[in-house]
């Protein structure tokens, strides 16, 4: 069996740190951040290479913070990628303002910057480039058209913990960035998290507001806002973890290079593509194969596990039919969409593991 993420395997090699740091929290009783949350805060900064880091409670509400801070209003546009996960847009349409959506490049998977021109308008306010699946989006493009046009930038990093464009690290491109902290994720907490993170002080002070009811100090409500604080438990998991995310995601690299290696060999199978710009760090390792649905069932037949991000691009979800897209409009994102299929990936994978999804896959194809 080989499945397709293993989360035991992780926690098992920090249990006693995990332990003890949970402990902490409960014997200060600082349930809801705390100096626990307050510690992770100054080492995420610290690795993504930002001032700032605000940790909330899931990577939703960092982007609807990202987009309130970022001055985005209701009936604004916010131009996004029509391949990304439900979140990216409703943290847009929380606001009241539009998505517009955009296709992907068919290399890197993430918005394609050369149609991102055209579709800004009088209302565009902001475009928000989504790192998909840990590779970064192009952003020396983006950044400079969002300069021309006076536009904000607010990166959906949630998957690219870690990732680099030309050897700066994603959240620090752009204005102001939200990543998830989801269990699943490469650096994920255990329950829900997120993190905002920008090198804009005014940003962050309105975010740190925002995420906790609006307060300038305590009982002073100076912004209508939410109740979205990280919780104790969650900063004190992240903070132990903090400790291995580069070694973690150096294992991702690593399988990610041996699945490379021997993908390349099958027909058929169209494996990932690195970036020349880019520090992948495979959040998912998505390949391309026609009947994709056929060789998943077929792998899980033989006690390998799949995903799929996303068997719908974003047009065609029931719940944005309101944009009034049809299937034909955004082709690579669609191609993603019926063909994209997630093989097993954790920094735990042996070479052997990846081996042996490799052959199973070969052999899913000819069957
Ligand atoms: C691209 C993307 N954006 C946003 C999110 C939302 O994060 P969360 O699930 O922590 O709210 C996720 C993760 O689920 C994601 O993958």
């Amino acid at each position: 069996m080989i499945p397709f993420v293993d989360l035991k395997a992780q926690y098992r090699s920090i249990k006693g740190e995990i332990q003890t740091a949970l402990n902490e929290v409960l014997e200060n009783t600082a349930f809801v951040l705390g100096p626990a949350v307050a510690k992770f805060e100054e080492k995420f900064a610290a690795y993504c290479g930002v001032k700032h880091c605000v940790a909330v409670n899931s990577g939703t509400s960092a982007l609807h913070l990202a987009m309130l801070a970022a001055g985005v209003k209701a009936g604004d546009e916010v131009i996004a990628p029509a391949m990304t996960f439900i979140a990216t847009v409703s943290a847009i349409d929380y606001i009241g303002a539009k998505p517009v959506l955009m296709d992907v490049d068919p290399v890197s998977y993430c918005i394609d910057p050369t149609r991102i021109e055209e579709r800004i308008t009088k209302n565009t306010r902001a475009i928000m480039p989504v790192h998909l699946y840990g590779q970064s989006a192009d952003m020396d493009p983006i950044l400079d058209i969002a300069r021309r046009h006076n536009l904000a930038v607010i990166e959906d990093a949630a998957q690219a913990h870690g990732a680099e464009y030309k050897g700066r690290r994603c959240g620090s491109l752009g204005d102001i960035a939200g990543f998830s902290f989801y269990p699943g994720k490469n650096l994920g907490a255990y329950g829900e998290g997120g993190a905002v993170v920008t090198n804009r002080d005014d940003f962050a002070k309105t975010v740190r507001m925002l995420r906790d009811w609006g307060q300038e100090k305590k009982g002073v409500h100076v912004l209508k806002a939410f109740n979205y604080r990280m919780e104790g438990f969650q900063g004190a998991v992240l903070g132990v973890k903090m400790n291995y995310i580069e070694a973690w995601t150096e294992g991702r690299r690593r399988a990610a290079a041996v699945y490379d290696r021997l993908l390349k060999d099958i027909p058929g199978v169209v494996p990932p593509r690195q970036m020349g710009y880019a520090r992948h760090v495979y959040h998912v390792y998505g390949i391309l194969v026609k009947n994709r649905d056929e060789v998943a069932r077929r792998l899980q037949e033989v006690g390998i596990g799949t995903n799929v991000h996303y068997p719908n691009p974003i047009h065609l979800q029931p719940c944005y039919a309101e944009l009034g897209r049809k299937r034909g409009d955004f082709p690579n994102a669609e191609r993603l969409a019926d063909e994209e299929l997630s093989l097993p990936m954790y920094s735990e994978l042996t070479d052997e593991q990846v081996t042996q999804v490799a052959a199973a896959l070969g052999t899913a194809l000819n069957a």
